[in-house]
This record gives structure tokens, sequence and C-alpha cells, in this order.
């Protein structure tokens, strides 16, 4: 192998991501480590952790302001999408390596480095996300990925790091692997391994437990324009802020919370935890403005199309043709999804109770009604069935023969 000269280094602080300098300075002969931090809206101290970086041998640390664009560009086209992998997870940590994966390739550009690197292990998704959305954005670069290779246990990993002056992590870890951004948080490992114990209160920060979310109910209203959500009760928000206040309404009330076992992209099964308050509020709200405002024929394709763009982005597409071409199906459906759906938040529970759209709506309520006021032709129903139902009338007599019974 050629020798690397800069390497762009996906960082996060964590003593995995730490030793990955040193490593790719000892290993691979890398002259120098360039450390990109992404605030994705995690809430860590971003500065502390470039520092940190600095301080494991980093030559610089660049911090990403990704927040934005990680709700314009994916988190609001997932809402369109409805994107739910196994129809219950809102891919909050498959949405954001892809934007990490831009920003690698692109500081890889501006500093003229020859490799992109980071501390994802062999048997999870993110390794798959990372290096596609890489290989798609960048060809030419190489991908290093030192702990798919190290084979370290965390103990020796931390020993490793204070070799090189990388002091182990003062406050006691978390028992837990645990993945946060602006739209959730995914909680693994621990003894939440074993699938049949429940997870305790300690797992969670952006929901309240059922027991302890408010005794007395909450309506909400969210409104939509094309597909976007564009106000929580009248109040018109930034993506950022309304993604933050759907977080905060559904999060108080115990809504969002996930426990399911997962297929991930490797062929394993796992036990995955996660609280998405916001996301899944919104996603929600969102169906529920489509069958409103959507044809039944479109409905149905689109929901084809969701859970294959799902499980796409799950398995790391997201820069692919068919990602591509079933955005293009998903926008061309959003321009008449536009009006306001009405939620009841009550302990765990978001319960739709009212929709409605002034311009888009397909719902008629002169057609639907049971009252004097009905348009419906009712007679037209006779012809109409007559010809519905013919094929199988037609099979019915030459297969079920009611004579032969008994
Ligand atoms: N299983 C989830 C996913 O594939 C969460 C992964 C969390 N990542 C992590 N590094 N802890 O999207």
């Amino acid at each position: 192998m050629p020798k690397v000269k800069k390497v762009v280094l996906a960082y996060s602080g964590g003593v995995d991501t730490s030793i990955c300098i040193p490593f790719l300075k000892e290993k691979y002969g890398v002259s120098e480590v360039i450390t990109f931090v992404a605030d994705l809206g995690q809430g860590d101290d971003l500065e502390k952790i470039s520092d940190k970086a600095l301080k494991s041998g980093a030559s610089q640390s660049i911090v990403g302001k990704l927040v934005e664009p990680f709700v314009d560009r994916y988190a609001f086209p997932a809402i369109r999408a409805n994107a739910l992998y196994s129809d219950k997870y809102p891919l909050s940590t498959a949405l954001a390596r892809p934007l990490i994966a831009e920003s690698l390739v692109a500081n890889a550009r501006k500093f003229d480095a020859d490799a992109v690197a980071h501390g994802c292990t062999g048997k999870g998704n993110d390794q798959v996300r990372f290096d596609l959305a890489i290989n798609a954005l960048g060809p030419d670069l190489r991908i290093i990925t030192p702990a798919r290779e190290w084979n370290m246990s965390r103990e020796e990993a931390i020993a490793y790091g204070e070799r090189f002056g990388i002091p182990a992590p003062v406050s006691k870890k978390s028992p837990y692997s645990i993945d946060v951004n602006l739209l959730g948080r995914s909680i693994e490992a621990g003894f939440l391994e074993d699938p049949f114990l429940a997870p305790e209160e300690d797992v969670f920060e952006m929901t309240s437990s059922i027991e302890s979310a408010p005794n007395k109910p909450e309506e909400i209203e969210i409104e939509f324009r094309n597909g976007f959500p564009v106000a929580i009760d009248n109040e018109y928000l930034k993506p950022v802020e309304l993604i933050k206040k759907a977080n905060h309404l559904a999060g108080k009330h115990g809504f969002g919370r996930i426990d399911m076992i997962e297929d991930r992209v490797v062929g394993i099964k796992s036990r995955e935890i996660y609280e998405t308050p916001g996301i899944l509020l919104l996603i929600k709200a969102h169906q529920e403005l489509e069958s409103l405002t959507l044809s039944p024929d479109v409905i149905d394709f689109k929901n084809l199309i969701d859970k294959k763009w799902s499980r796409l982005v799950y398995q790391g597409f997201w820069f692919g043709p068919l990602k591509n071409a079933l955005d293009c199906f998903i926008n061309a459906t959003q321009e008449t999804v536009t009006g306001t759906v009405k939620i009841k938040l009550f302990k765990g529970n978001a319960i739709i109770v009212g929709r409605s759209s002034k311009n888009n709506s397909l719902y008629r309520e002169d057609l639907a009604t049971y009252s004097h006021n009905d348009t419906f032709n009712h007679r037209s129903a006779e012809g109409f069935i007559y010809m519905w139902g013919m094929s199988n009338k037609i099979w019915a007599e030459a297969n079920i023969d009611s004579s032969k019974e008994k």
C-alpha cells in the first residue's frame, strides 16, 4: 500500500476515535491527521472535543456545524418519506452518516488529503453508511478504518491511548453505547443485550416515563406545507426550532420511545432502544395529512416507495440512483400535502384527533355524509358491483358447488 500523507478522521472525542489518531500514524505511517467533529445538535461541548483531538495528536481540528443541513436536507425529506425502518425506527442515526461523509470528503479536498478515516467497528451499520457515501462522493479517496482491524478490548484501547498521552476517560463509562443527535438517541449494549430485559429509566434522557408524564393531556396542532412541517400551535418556526419544539412536546408526554429487534445490514439481529420523540411525532402527523390529501392509488404506491426509501437509507445507499429516483416520486406527491393535524399527547401516546386542509382536502362531506345532505348516487352502486364482482362470481360458480356440500 502506498503511504498516506494526510487523512481526515471523523472524530467524536471518545476513546476509540482518540486512539485512532496515534494508531493512524503508527500503523499506517500517516504523517498528518486532521480531525472532523460534526455538530448535529448532540449538545456536547464541541470546543472541548476539538481540543482533545489536538492533544491526542491531530494537526488540525475542524468543527462542522451541520445541524441546519441535517434537518433541511436529511430529516425533512425523511418526514416526507414517512421514513421508518421496519415500520419502527425513524433513522435518526442513519440519516446523519451520509452528511458526515459529505463533510469528510469536502475537507479531504480542501486540505488535499489522500484518505479519510472513521472509528466504526466491523459489525455495525455506520461503517457501511460511511464507506458507501464516501465511495460515492470521493471514489478516489482511500478509506482507513482502524477499529475494524486493531482487535483491542476497551482496556487495551485505553492503555494504548495512555502510551500516547491520551488520558483514560475520567467520568465513569456509561454501560451503554449511545449515539445522539438532534433527532434522538440510540442506546445499545450493557444489559440491553438481553432482549428480554426491560430498559431501565437511566437509559432515557429526551422522554419522560409514562409514570412521570403529565396527568393532563395536551392537544397540539402541526401545520404542513407541501409535506414539510412549518408550524406547531400556530407558531411558525425554522426547521431546527420546529424539531426542537416537537422533541420537547412529545418527550414531555413520554411519546417516542422504541424498543425493537433490528436487522442490521451485516445480517445480525440486535436489540435497539431509541428515543426519537419529535421526528416520530412529525412522521405520524405527516402520514395522517397524506391520508386526507393524496388519492388512494398514490397512497398505496407511496407506501411501497416509503418502505423502500427507508431501507435504502438504513442500508447506506443515500447517494445512489434508486434513492434519487424514489426522491423524485416522493417530491412529486408532496405538492398537495398542505394542512393541519391535531394530536392529543397523553401518557406515551400521540393520538390523532383531527385533520384539515383548506385547499387540498379530498374528503367530501357531501359524499361521505349519512345525513339528508347526501349527494352520492346510491343506485349507481348496483351496476358497479355487477361488474366489480363479475370475475369472482364466475370463479365461484365454477368452483363452489353448494349442492355437493354435506
Ligand atoms: N442501530 C442503529 C442504526 O443502525 C444505531 C446505531 C448507533 N450507532 C452507534 N455508533 N452507537 O442506525
